[in-house]
């Protein structure tokens, strides 16, 4: 079990406008039958005229300083978890010290690990937490996306599926807490890329077979892994919060492990696939559904383009 951290705070920020499945279905060839039973997803958000993913992500920071209860000044380094940043650069996290009014002697910086970018972050918090180089004490941790800018309603089976969203979380260092994860990658460039300049290819391109076949494997991997390593159970962690992607594939490793349905939180139905956004959203709906308690343990499991991977024990 490696050094433990804590979140103190969570929050989350949400375009104003809600899709309904019925909405998708007048832009592209899709039903809302076919997209509640293939996937689960029933609305998700896009962004508006005059709505960025920088809005998304400091407006999530926003409240999770709130919920933690923290001054800016407290931040010791900012990093967003993204994969559609409105900018190459600056960094979107660069944007949101400046608007948060967090401290200049900071590092912040964006990190692409595509859907598993905040199991990234949280094993890149813990360590510089853990480091003592951080001149502040907590870290503030964003998944933002924009996806709706990179999906084309004539390719149907990635319109239907993405949203857009943020949530972020203010994590500390402690002794009590503990906390265990790792991470992986496959370099892979055909299953789900995009969109690439150079390739002359504004979108994101998903086979979702594939992308299904590797998120079932990488979860079930996952928690076997976490099972071996942190010592603790699946059947004795009170949640298992995977990628919100597709209820099919949760299902698939719910009945393959034989766990509990109530023991997979999802909520995948309100946002669709927000990727580095998803596990942040599921935890701050969590939290405001009053389901992390003190002494609360979680399994948290990403996957996604890179292809990356990632599983992670923590505490509350
Ligand atoms: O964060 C990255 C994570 N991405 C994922 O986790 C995606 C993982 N994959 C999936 O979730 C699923 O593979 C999909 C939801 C993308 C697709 O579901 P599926 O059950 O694997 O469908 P399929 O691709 O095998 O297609 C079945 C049929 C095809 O028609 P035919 O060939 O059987 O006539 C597709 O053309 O469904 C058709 N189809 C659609 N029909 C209506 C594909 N997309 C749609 C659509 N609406 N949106």
């Amino acid at each position: 079990m490696s050094i433990g951290i804590e979140i103190i705070g969570l929050g989350k920020q949400l375009p104003a406008a809600c899709v309904t499945n019925q909405q998708i279905a007048e832009k592209t060839d899709t039903s809302d039958e076919w997209i509640r039973t293939r996937s689960g997803i029933r609305t998700r958000y896009f962004c508006g005229d005059g709505e960025t993913q920088t809005d998304l992500a400091a407006g999530a920071a926003a409240n999770a300083l709130a919920d933690a209860g923290i001054r800016p000044e407290e931040i010791g380094m900012c990093i967003v978890a993204t994969a559609t940043p409105e900018y190459v650069t600056p960094a979107t996290a660069a944007v949101v010290q400046k608007r948060l009014g967090l401290q200049e002697d900071i590092p912040a910086f964006d990190l692409n690990a595509a859907c598993t970018g905040f199991v990234y972050g949280l094993q890149l918090s813990a360590a510089m937490l853990n480091s003592g180089t951080l001149r502040h004490p907590c870290v503030l941790l964003i998944g933002a996306e924009r996806l709706s800018g990179v999906i084309d309603p004539a390719e149907r089976s990635t319109y239907v599926l993405f949203g857009d969203g943020a949530a972020a979380a203010v994590i500390r260092a402690s002794d009590a807490k503990r906390f265990f994860c790792r991470l992986g990658v496959r370099g892979d460039t055909e299953v789900l890329y995009g969109p690439t300049k150079e390739k002359q290819e504004p979108f994101l391109h998903m086979n979702g077979r594939a992308v299904f076949r590797f998120a079932t494997e990488t979860i079930l991997s996952g928690i076997a892994l976490l099972e071996q390593e942190s010592g603790v159970q699946a059947a004795d962690v009170d949640y298992i919060v995977c990628h919100q992607a597709n209820q099919r594939i949760i299902e698939h490793v719910q009945k393959k492990r034989k766990l509990p349905h109530e023991k997979f939180f999802m909520n995948l139905q309100k946002y669709g696939n927000t990727s580095a956004a998803s596990i942040p959203l599921a935890l701050a709906d969590m939290k405001e559904a009053g389901l992390l308690k003190p002494g609360v343990r979680l399994f948290l499991l990403g996957f996604g383009g890179g292809l990356t991977t990632g599983a992670a024990y923590m505490e509350f």
